[in-house]
């Protein structure tokens, strides 16, 4: 554990807290869920865990709600569990990443509380965004900003005198209210709470909604297409959104990540326009890594792959910052159904079946190639839980039992995310899957104990085996070596990292040809890896001739 650059090549593995294992028999996973579980997330080769908002919560949108940044929600432990966790993990070999949600508070929190409270003007009000109306008694919202879950961003407040008053900004779901960033005691109160996290030996920290903290003081409308609700990045001067002003905050990150030994490290969820603006976040003296959604996006096409990988090469290793790849994570469809589809781009905030059929096969046998190509890659690659046991999305939740605040948000018009956060299978028993011994929080859909961890460990095909191998090789080939492409034709890609190591993969409808002479390692449909030419959809690791 002592290699304080581990985060430049680490492989890291997400866990939705909430699905992940139950120990107790509520139907809810928990901390000490996770700690059974760390010898299989060390069997399986990963180098760290990032594990979403665990934190007091009244769980509105999955915990991304926070009442206190300090506790532990009681449904999933306590403190004490969780320092055990950090101790344990540390003992596997296992980094341990957290989730921090500095853009917005639950309402609950008692800094909101005490905002609504107080009256307009007053200190407790400007830690968020209070704001009177517009229209003669200020019955309009502020501006036209749009909450991404749906509707307008603002809410309004019943005052003490009973009467309607301001209206305070959520960009996202009305219980998570956001925070006033150029209010000095945000700052404070967040490297306060770093600091809390980092003394008890946490590594480091995903940020929540890294690009959102920094509003316009003068909150402009933004003239909305409402159809632009989840992509609208690429406005020049965006008033919420990849603000200049949110770096001078990521610096003083930085300096307090850095004065711990090992430094702690951060890697930004930054939706941005393009690798340029990306590359900001990680520039010296910044965030250590960002995620880089372009590789999520991007349909299963070698073009439209090579040329983002690329992109993101260039704009990372021109500020020194190593550079990610993330195919999937609790916001967006599982690359199995999204690689099933005919248009398999990610479409922004839609998912199951408004987006049409899924070959779930097909899917499949895309996104183990995608996972030996995302694995590859020179960097950082994320797994996302169930990624290793090639789950699909759950398409058929029963409307009454979806969670994601975007089905109410949307009027029933989009389901929302619940699909990818379905509790994962990890025995053959039919109720549960060995989830925990409650029925889950979501329903799972039928057979889901045939994807479970146990079958897969008796099955050398599976994707486990096929993930475990992968990281296995990944991890032995060392330290991280220029990409170098070998040839770029048409719907192949085919790449070296130095001497030892060749990954080709075939995207395209006919067979390409494995190069005579060169030692197979790992091919993604099968585990004889003799050299035969590769099928469509398929993915090959290779150590070239001579
Ligand atoms: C991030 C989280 C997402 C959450 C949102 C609001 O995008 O990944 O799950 O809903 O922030 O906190």
């Amino acid at each position: 554990m002592a290699d304080a650059q581990w985060w430049r090549t680490a492989a890291i593995y997400q866990i939705y807290i909430r699905s992940f294992a139950d120990s107790d028999g509520d139907g809810i996973g928990d901390i000490a869920g996770i700690r059974s579980r760390l010898g299989y997330l060390a069997q399986l080769g990963v180098d760290a865990i990032w594990i979403t908002p665990w934190y007091a919560s009244p769980n509105n949108d999955g915990g991304y709600d926070v009442r206190d940044y300090r506790a532990i929600d009681p449904a999933y432990g306590d403190l004490r569990e969780a320092e055990l966790l950090i101790g344990e993990a540390h003992q596997h070999g296992l980094r341990v990443i957290l989730d921090i949600v500095p853009n917005h508070t639950s309402t609950d929190h008692p800094w909101f509380q005490a905002a609504l409270a107080a009256p307009p003007g007053s200190p407790e009000r400007a830690r968020y965004h209070f704001v009177d109306g517009r229209g003669a008694s200020g019955e309009l919202p502020p501006n036209d900003w749009r909450s991404t879950f749906g509707g307008s961003a603002w809410q309004r407040v019943t005052e003490a005198d009973g009467e309607p008053g301001q209206w305070y900004l959520h960009l996202f779901d009305p219980t998570q209210a956001d925070l006033n960033w150029s209010h000095p005691e945000v700052h404070r109160e967040f490297l306060d709470i770093l600091r809390f996290w980092f003394d008890r030996g946490v590594d480091g920290f995903r940020i929540d909604v890294a690009t959102g903290l920094v509003k316009h003081p003068g909150y402009p409308d933004l003239g909305y297409r409402e159809e632009d609700l989840l992509v609208l990045t690429n406005v020049p001067d965006h008033p919420h959104r990849d603000r200049d002003g949110v770096h001078a905050i990521y610096r003083d990150w930085r300096r307090l990540a850095g004065e711990y030994d090992p430094p702690r490290i951060f890697v930004a969820e930054a939706w941005v326009a393009d690798s340029e603006r990306l590359a900001r976040y990680v520039a010296p003296g910044q965030l250590h890594t960002t995620f880089n959604f372009p590789f999520l996006q991007s349909a299963w096409d070698a073009g439209e792959l090579s040329s983002v990988i690329e992109s993101t090469l260039h704009a990372m290793s021109r500020v020194g910052a190593p550079p990610t790849w993330v195919l999937s994570n609790h916001d967006v469809e599982r690359t199995v159904t999204r690689y099933g589809r005919a248009n398999t781009r990610k479409q922004p905030g839609r998912s199951g079946h408004e987006l049409g059929p899924v070959d779930v096969e097909l899917g499949r046998r895309r996104a183990r190639a995608a996972i030996l190509l995302m694995l590859a890659l020179p960097g950082v690659a994320y797994l996302y839980q169930g990624e290793e046991l090639g789950l699909p999305d759950h398409m058929d939740i029963p409307v009454d039992r979806i969670q994601d605040p975007i089905w109410t948000r949307s009027g029933g018009r989009r389901r929302g995310r619940d699909g990818c956060r379905v509790p994962l299978p990890w025995t053959l028993d039919p109720k549960g899957a060995g989830f925990g011994s409650a029925d889950p929080w979501l329903p799972q859909p039928d057979g889901w104990e045939t994807h479970s961890v146990q079958s897969q460990l008796d099955d050398p095909t599976s994707t486990y085996h096929l993930v475990a191998r992968a990281l296995r090789i990944r991890r032995s080939l060392g330290a991280p070596q220029e990409l170098e492409w070998v040839v770029r034709p048409d719907s192949v890609l085919r790449f070296r990292r130095g001497s030892a190591f060749e990954c080709i993969v075939n995207l395209g409808a006919t067979e390409v040809p494995v190069p005579a002479g060169a030692v197979p390692l790992l091919r993604s449909d099968t585990i004889d890896v003799t050299p035969d030419p590769l099928g469509p959809d398929t993915a090959v690791w290779l150590r070239p001739r001579g």
